[in-house]
């Protein structure tokens, strides 16, 4: 079940789902194959890579291409069956917020790649926020969380949004911890959980970071094809493959099975030429180091299709725009990262890459909205 926001936007998407995949809408890439083929069930040979992220008694199956050794889940907060069944129902659930209409699903959906379609998000009211809304995804794979990475931790970070005035807009910790409190259904729920039916801003938080750690996303045709399946990209695609980690320099950054580096770099997205300054200081306002001005988290490109528009302001609609972006070297600014030049890429070698993009919406694990909330 999902929120009403959620509903409206799920409705969005779905409604245009059909016509973003018909051939003569597909605006972004013409001949590439389409974007999430639904996975087809995985050879044998497939299945035996799959790896497992093994924490306390929980065992996490990882779609092909992820990496248990990658995996971080803090000790003070090991995996539980309970734990992320609970904090699924968090997560989805918007009574959290103060209008009671917009849960953390209502900017981080499943049905668009666990973001949402706003160049900046829309939280309580509709009140506009500052920065695009991220994917969730493949989080399991990361600690510092936020474009700036100002939290340590995915529980810390899910303290943020719900008392952000822009976002779920609640008074007060406390004042969610009530909204939990008065739904009696849940209370067995954190018994089963925690030992104790005693409810805390803190086992909310884990829990709902116990969940977003299994939204993992994997066995995309990229991850068939480094399996061996050699027909499960196209001829553009392996071509794109080969840009992505050549000529276009995007592995710099983007590396390893979940295509980020996990560190910040200023691309000059958000500078203002006439002004001559940044909208956004990013990662500067966590570290005061003056060569981090600008800069911003490398974002994983899993399911990349999926969470237009781009970049932490939003301000790249399609993914053309992006490889136009890289193409000429960044935005200009007195920050910009020394990894960014010139690529000049031929049009045939943006579509290439464009169309190895579509080929890294793979699987994502435990999306499915609950059936119904506690108390409802
Ligand atoms: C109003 C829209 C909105 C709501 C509601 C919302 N978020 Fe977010 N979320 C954002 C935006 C925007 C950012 C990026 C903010 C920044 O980097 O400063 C973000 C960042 C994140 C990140 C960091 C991802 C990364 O790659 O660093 C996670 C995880 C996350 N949110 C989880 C949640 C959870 C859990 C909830 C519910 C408790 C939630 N969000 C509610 C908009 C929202
Ligand atoms: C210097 C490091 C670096 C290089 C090189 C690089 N990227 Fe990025 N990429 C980033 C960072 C950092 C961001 C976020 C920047 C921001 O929002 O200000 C990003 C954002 C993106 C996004 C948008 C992601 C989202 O969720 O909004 C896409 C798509 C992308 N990069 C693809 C590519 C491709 C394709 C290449 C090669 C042509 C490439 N990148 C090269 C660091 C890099």
């Amino acid at each position: 079940m999902l929120d009403p926001v959620s509903l409206r936007r799920a409705a969005l998407v779905l409604v245009l789902a059909p016509l973003l995949s018909s051939p003569v809408c597909a605006e972004e890439a013409p001949k590439v194959p389409q974007a999430a083929p639904p996975a087809p069930p995985a050879a044998p040979a497939a299945a035996a890579k799959r790896e497992v992220v093994k924490s306390g008694t929980y065992v996490l199956e990882l779609p092909l291409g992820l990496q248990a050794d990658a995996a971080y889940v803090p000790d003070d907060n090991p995996l539980t069956k309970e734990k992320v069944e609970l904090g699924k129902l968090l997560y989805f659930d918007p009574r959290l917020s103060k209008d009671g209409n917009l849960s953390c699903a209502g900017c981080h959906n499943p049905f668009h790649g666990f973001a949402d379609p706003w160049p900046a998000s829309r939280g309580v009211g509709f009140k506009l926020g500052g920065r695009n809304s991220p994917t969730v995804i493949n989080r399991l794979f990361s600690s510092d969380q936020f474009w700036d990475g100002r939290a340590k931790d995915l529980e810390e970070q899910a303290h943020g949004p719900l008392i952000n005035p822009v976002e779920m807009a609640m008074a007060s910790h406390d004042a969610v911890v009530g909204e939990v409190k008065k739904v009696d259904a849940y209370k067995p729920l954190f018994k089963a959980a925690y030992g104790s039916d005693e409810i805390t801003m803190t086992k909310i938080a884990q829990a709902i970071a116990s969940y977003e750690r299994t939204v993992v996303s994997g066995n995309s045709p990229f991850d068939r094809y480094q399996a061996g399946d050699k027909d499960a990209l196209s001829a553009s695609q392996v071509r794109g493959w080969a840009l992505f980690q050549g000529k276009a320099n995007c592995q710099t950054c983007h590396v390893s099975f979940n295509f980020t580096d996990e560190g910040y770099h200023n691309l000059g997205v958000g500078w203002d030429p006439q002004k001559k300054e940044l909208k956004d200081v990013g990662r500067f306002e966590v570290t005061k180091n003056p060569a981090d001005k600008g800069a911003f988290k490398t974002p994983t490109l899993r399911n990349i299709v999926e969470t237009a528009p781009y970049m932490h302001d939003g301000s790249e609609g399609t993914l053309r725009q992006v490889i136009e972006l890289y193409d000429r070297g960044g935005n200009a600014n007195p920050n910009l990262s020394p990894k960014m030049k010139p690529l000049n890429l031929t049009p045939a070698e943006k579509e290439d890459l464009i169309a190895f993009l579509y080929a890294l919406t793979g699987e994502v694990n435990n999306m499915e909205p609950p059936a119904k909330l506690p108390g409802r």
